[in-house]
């Protein structure tokens, strides 16, 4: 297919990316044909996908928006993907300009477009790295210039750990993660579960997405809360994404129907 100028040499215009099959779901630009294909194919399995994908990016607004409320003010989210409406700094900043956000993923794609949109912030920075090795992000010149371990982090980690397999131990990661930030830093995730109201055909979609893009590890909740461990809670724990802190007004519908866990912590003084 055709390469867009946006699109360097280095990446395969003919395989699917899990970034980019999440940018077309949220009905962004930046991904191609395979892409839209493979995002199709998972939906027949899933139709309520886009629907999930959205209540995702309005829990990372909630989440973030808390967050910096609370005081926080630096982010390192892992596994950013490709930027779209309501980026992390955007919600942020609006609550404090000061705040230092890291943006890490493995695509290019994501990594080159959020570079794009943080030319001359600098107060915010994108690095292309792999999540599951902790110690290279965190001695990464550019964490290292703009976040501050002696004062507390906000660790994002949105619908990301399900693709890391069991085999690379994701606790520990997280727990590396966590253990390099000082009481007061805070923990986010969401991650996609298979108790929804129809685990089959999450089962099939999941199914589907690992024959065409990449490894997918669903987690049950009692998974997914232990990836807290040793951390406090914040209210209202580990719930379906619709029904962490909802906005005045908002209407949570059916929340199982996400069959996405969220949830975010913090470390004890
Ligand atoms: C579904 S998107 C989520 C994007 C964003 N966090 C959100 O919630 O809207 C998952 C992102 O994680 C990235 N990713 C997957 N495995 C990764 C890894 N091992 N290290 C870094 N990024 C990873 C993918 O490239 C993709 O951009």
């Amino acid at each position: 297919m055709e390469r867009p100028t946006w699109a360097g040499p280095e990446i395969d215009v003919d395989k699917p990316s899990a970034a980019r099959i999440y940018d077309a779901h949220l009905g962004g630009f930046h991904n191609f044909q395979v892409d839209r294909e493979a995002a199709a194919k998972i939906v027949a399995f899933m139709p309520e996908l886009p629907e999930i994908m959205r209540a995702n990016r309005s829990f990372l607004r909630r989440a973030v928006h808390h967050l910096a409320g609370e005081g926080i003010t630096q982010f390192l989210d892992l596994g950013s993907g490709i930027p779209t409406v309501g980026n992390v700094h955007e919600i942020a900043w609006k609550a404090n300009p000061d705040c230092r956000i890291v943006y890490v993923d493995s695509d290019p794609i994501a990594v080159s477009h959020s570079r794009t949109i943080l030319t001359g912030l600098d107060r915010a920075t994108a690095i292309r790295a792999d999540l599951r090795r902790p110690q290279e992000i965190l001695a990464h010149e550019e964490t290292q210039r703009l976040l501050d371990f002696s004062q507390p982090v906000a660790v994002l980690m949105f619908a990301v750990l399900h693709f890391v397999p069991d085999s690379d131990d994701p606790r520990a990661i997280v727990r590396e993660y966590l253990d390099a930030t000082v009481p007061g830093s805070c923990l986010a995730i969401s991650h996609a579960s298979l108790e929804g109201p129809e685990p089959e055909r999450a089962e099939d979609a999941t199914n589907q997405f690992r024959r065409s893009v990449t490894d997918f590890s669903m987690r049950t909740r009692a998974e997914i809360t232990a990836l807290f461990d040793g951390l406090e809670l914040i209210d209202p724990g580990v719930v379906y994404l619709p029904q962490w802190r909802p906005d005045p007004g908002d209407e949570i519908g059916d929340a199982q129907r996400t069959s996405t866990f969220a949830g975010v912590a913090r470390k004890r003084g």
